[in-house]
């Protein structure tokens, strides 16, 4: 593609001018080195700009075609080459106008700025040749100019040979109305691009556009012109944050150590070795400042230079260095004054007579006797920024100079990035200080230094030490995005922070870390971007079984792990594992794919782990891969299929959290895809028990109610009733029992006499549980006794084990509900036998939700007759319900606990109370209206008990407000009761006898003793 080495280059396929350095031609996209294949087409975050001859149109008019040819040449070319010097890539000239892109083929760190830059000086340029070209065109030209950052598909779309590499999307529209709006020599950025390079220009509003197809006016800025002293694009300020230094006590101390000793005399080398971000400057800051207040500066000079993105010119960093504080006189007497007005950039050239070698000896010689002069007055440090883009020479001559002066107050403090090296002193005495990551311990101090400690940082917290990888650069940028995007927000004086689970790169970021990405050979970077299909950790076994060259593997991920894109996990070379070491580079370079390239990939991972799985996966995390991949991939309805299977795994070991994630997800694949209707039912439905049993009953309400619909829609009139059912259930948690019993009611009604025998079971089961709470014992005995007999005949008929596993909950479920009537009827024996027959069932077969219920019944029998026997039940239900994650249930068994405690006078002190608040707690928090009432009245009845009447009060009050709605005589009755014996203590008989009536008045309505109702308060 490019001639031989040596000689003139020239692109191959555009014949443009190509500098050394290039790696592809700016001007047609053509790879310039022998061999290496052209990028692939990718999508990139890049600054596009476009510039436009002023009038034109009028000029070409005007002017004989082959004068403007001639024009449009010089014009072009000098364009072209503005552009190539900063980098950029020409993606074409159309008319008088050039598309020029800073961040492809090729990103960098600071493409905006680059952008800005080079359109500054297009101008200037243009000016000049405008006074050159003025009497042959007639009158003076100028360039408008138009800039804006975002997203682009970059590369050869068509795919074909030829293809000229090229940029597409909404970016490149945008800048062109931007240019259409930009007046003649001037410069108009969007906010976006500002926002990236303020640091370094000053802008002026230029109001807002309107852009087609946008309703929000789009505010545009004026380019002014560079700043004379440029800020720093690091921290977080502007935002009003700051965070004070991390860590680096061991880094600071090297530091100091090595001041010292160059104060005795020992010239010192030290470099700071760190990648971009991890603190380099911060701590060169940090040291200065310790210096400064220990007063140590003062006494020390300081030269400091920083080294540019755009590199140095030969000798330009020991030229910053010296330049200022050297005003070398044309008339020194000493030999070296010509040559070190060179070095230090005051003259262009030197005498053309003296040979390269002699120059070169001359210049070491000339630098010598400059720093030696320099420290005989006062130690030295010079601070050298950034060497990685330094000119090779300066780095030459300091280390040169060094070596000749090993025994001075010189200090040279050298930062860089590990892809360059120490330079190699000889005589001088030379360190080396790693700046590495920080710990996550310490990443969490870092956003706590901007935020202040407080507890609900923690999940922010948690966000950024699993995306930065201990960069504090990441961590402010990915702060400074969070504010960006609205996600923290500043109320007064307070940050709150909104759930943060979506990741996008900080556009600070992306091009820093692309331009790393970008460095890669073109192979080597499509393995990097298969790996980060497998995601932010990944198998070498899987991405050799995805791999477009499988061969090249090892040899490659080696490669990765030195350049620190990934890090090995784990010792076992044929189970290797390996990790991004930053989660922003997994995002980045998963981001740079192309959709329709990761869907493909995402298909070919599917295939090769249920290859790897077999048929019929049985692990988790199989399934949740298996999930993942498909549901990104074309086939999204085999996705859903494999997320449903591993909420089904989640919930089947009571991990609710994961099975609801994983059965929202399936929701989300399922609503793009057609045909996954019968799929969303299960998944809606599942998903609603799950969100039922935690205790987000709106959520659970709303999926219900879609398969309600869906099923009556389909005519399925089972699940139409078992979804009737759970719906009941949900209301009656809410303290809404009338419309619980019209939803089974209903249910059973829609079943008919001959549909599926458990869900009559279900319904049957749930009336009588109904009745038993609305004081209806007889009733609730005949529900339930046809419940058990519906239930008995099915697990005798059934064969597949999920239904035989149903109808036995059934069953235990209804001796449950028996048991609690033979209770309310006064036949404790039979009751407890019920109910321990109950537990033995669901016990045997592992029916946990059903052994909580029997629990808790137990636990309640046995609270005034064996208090101890009771606390043991409840302790049992209790580690039961929180293994299944039922917190309805553990509030009852605390407030049951809350009974036994208080029944054993000396517990009742130390943990009745706390129980029966824990009670109180759940059930507020839950909105569980059907119970609170039950842990108020036990914490009214032990303020009673220890004299405290106020409280007691206050307790039974609020309790028989809410039994009073819900009308359970087991409710009332001891809320009349109670409020009765604390008039009778007040000496108010009169509120006293009327409680009492009332009492009475529910245990005959409900038809028990008043007995029953004391002994055994709450059953359910
Ligand atoms: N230990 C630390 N504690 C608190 N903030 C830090 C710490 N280290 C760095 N920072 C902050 O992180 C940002 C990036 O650090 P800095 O600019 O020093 O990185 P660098 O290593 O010099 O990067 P580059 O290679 O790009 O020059 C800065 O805003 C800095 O103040
Ligand atoms: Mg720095």
């Amino acid at each position: 593609m490019a001639e031989a080495e040596g000689a003139a280059l020239t692109c191959s396929g555009c014949g443009l001018a190509l500098e050394p350095d290039f790696a592809f031609c700016p001007r047609c996209g053509a790879a310039r080195r022998p061999g290496q294949a052209a990028p692939e087409a990718d999508r990139r975050q890049v600054t596009v700009l476009f510039a436009d001859l002023s009038g034109f149109t009028a000029l070409s008019e005007r002017l004989d075609a082959e004068r403007v040819r001639a024009f449009q040449n010089v014009l072009f070319e000098t364009l072209a080459q503005t552009i190539t010097r900063y980098d950029g890539f020409v993606e074409k000239f159309v008319g008088d106008a050039v598309l020029a892109v800073f961040g492809a083929p090729v990103a960098h760190e600071d493409d905006p700025a680059r952008a800005c830059d080079a359109a500054l000086e297009m101008l200037e340029r243009v000016a000049a040749l405008s006074r050159e070209w003025a009497v042959r065109l007639g009158q003076p030209v100028t360039l408008h100019v138009g800039i804006h950052t975002g997203p682009v598909v970059a590369g050869s779309l068509g795919g074909a040979a030829g293809d000229a590499y090229a940029v597409t999307g909404d970016t490149v529209n945008t800048t062109s109305r931007l240019l259409t709006a930009a007046t003649p020599g001037t410069i108009l950025t969007s906010e976006a691009t500002r926002g990236l390079a303020q640091h370094r220009f000053a802008f002026e509003s230029a109001g807002e556009l309107m852009l087609r197809g946008k309703t929000e006016p789009f505010v545009v800025h004026r380019l002014v012109g560079a700043l004379a002293e440029p800020g720093s694009s690091r921290g977080l300020a502007a935002l009003g944050l700051a965070a004070p230094l991390v860590g680096r006590t061991d880094e600071l101390d090297q530091l100091l150590s090595a001041f010292e000793r160059m104060e005795r005399g020992r010239t010192q080398v030290v470099s700071l070795v760190g990648e971009a971000g991890t603190g380099k400057s911060r701590l060169i800051a940090e040291f200065l400042a310790r210096l400064d207040a220990d007063g140590r500066l003062a006494r020390t000079a300081v030269r400091r230079a920083a080294c540019s993105s755009l590199g140095e010119p030969t000798y330009g960093v020991f030229g910053a260095l010296f330049r200022e504080a050297y005003q070398v006189e044309p008339a020194d007497p000493t030999a070296i004054a010509p040559v070190l007005s060179y070095v230090l950039g005051l003259e262009g050239e030197v005498h053309p007579d003296i040979e390269p070698e002699q120059l070169q000896r001359q210049i070491v010689l000339a630098a010598r006797a400059l720093v030696e002069r320099r420290v005989e007055r006062e130690p030295l440090l010079l601070l050298v920024e950034d060497r990685h883009w330094a000119d090779i020479a300066s780095v030459d001559l300091l280390r040169q100079v060094v070596d000749q002066l090993p025994d001075r107050p010189l200090m040279v403090l050298l930062s860089h990035r590990p892809d360059t090296t120490p330079p190699l002193v000889t005589r001088a005495a030379q360190s080396v200080i790693r700046v590495a990551p920080l710990s996550t311990d310490e990443t969490r101090a870092l956003v706590a230094g901007f935020f202040g400690a407080s507890a609900d940082l923690e999940p922010l917290q948690d966000f950024i030490a699993g995306r930065s990888g201990g960069n504090p650069l990441f961590v402010e940028e990915i702060v400074r995005s969070l504010v960006g995007r609205g996600v923290l927000q500043r109320e007064g004086g307070r940050w709150s922070c909104a759930t943060v689970s979506e990741a996008v790169v900080p556009p600070t970021l992306h091009g820093l870390l692309l331009s790393r990405v970008d460095g890669l050979p073109v192979a080597a970077r499509r393995l990097l971007q298969e790996a980060a299909v497998l995601g932010a950790t990944f198998d070498g076994a899987l991405l050799r079984a995805v791999a477009t060259e499988p061969g090249a593997i090892d040899a490659e991920l080696a490669r990765f792990a030195e350049a620190d894109f990934v890090q090995p996990l784990g010792q076992w070379p044929e189970r290797a594992r390996y990790r991004f070491t930053h989660g922003l580079v997994h995002e980045v370079v998963y981001q740079n794919l192309l959709l329709s390239r990761r869907t493909e990939l995402h298909e070919r991972v599917g295939r090769a782990l249920e290859q790897a799985a077999g048929p019929r996966p049985e692990r988790l995390s199989d399934l949740e891969a298996l999930g993942h991949h498909w549901s990104l991939s074309a086939d999204k309805l085999r996705g859903a299929r494999y997320l449903v299977a591993a909420g089904d795994w989640a919930r089947a070991v009571y991990a609710n959290d994961d099975a609801i994630r994983h059965y929202d997800r399936a929701l989300q694949t399922l609503a793009e895809c057609p045909g996954g209707g019968g799929d969303a039912r299960t998944a809606h439905e599942r998903l609603a028990d799950l969100l039922g049993l935690t205790g987000r009953r709106a959520e659970a309400l709303a999926h219900y109610e879609a398969v309600r619909k869906d099923s009556e829609r389909d005519g399925d009139r089972v699940a139409a009733a078992r979804v009737q059912r759970k719906i009941g259930g949900l209301y009656w948690e809410a303290g809404d029992r009338e419309r619980a019993g019209a939803c089974f009611t209903s249910g059973l009604e829609l079943l008919g006499e001959h549909d599926d025998p458990i869900e009559r079971a279900h319904l049957f089961q749930e009336m009588g549980r109904l009745a038993f709470r609305a004081g209806d014992n007889a009733g609730a005995i005949t529900w339930a006794e046809r419940a058990l007999a519906e239930a008995t005949h099915e697990e005798e008929a059934a064969t597949e084990p999920e239904r035989v596993r149903e109808a036995t909950t059934m069953r235990a479920q209804a001796y449950n509900t028996l048991g609690v009537a033979l209770a309310r009827t006064g036949r404790l024996t039979e009751a407890v036998e019920q109910i321990e027959r109950s537990i033995g069932l669901a016990e045997t077969r592992d029916l946990l939700q059903a052994a909580c219920r029997g629990y808790t019944n137990l636990g309640v029998l046995f609270s005034s007759l064996d208090p101890r026997r009771s606390i043991e039940t409840c302790l049992r239900g209790l580690e039961t319900a929180k293994k299944v994650g039922d917190l309805g249930f553990q509030s009852r068994l605390y407030a049951n606990l809350a009974v036994a405690y208080c029944a054993l006078t000396d517990r009742c002190e130390a943990e009745g109370i706390e129980a029966a608040q824990t009670a109180i707690d759940l059930d507020r928090r839950l909105g569980l209206l059907d119970h609170l009432a039950v842990p108020l009245i036990v914490l009214g009845q032990i303020h009673q008990c220890h004299g405290e009447h106020r409280e007691a009060f206050a307790m039974y009050e609020e309790a028989l407000g809410l039994a009073e709605q819900i009308g359970e005589p087991q409710l009332l009755f001891p809320c009349y009761d109670g409020l009765a014996t604390l008039y009778l203590d007040a000496g108010n008989t009169g509120q006293a006898e009327a409680y009492l009536t009332k009492a009475q008045e529910v245990c005959a309505r409900a038809g028990v003793e008043p007995d029953a109702l004391m002994v055994l308060p709450f059953l359910c």
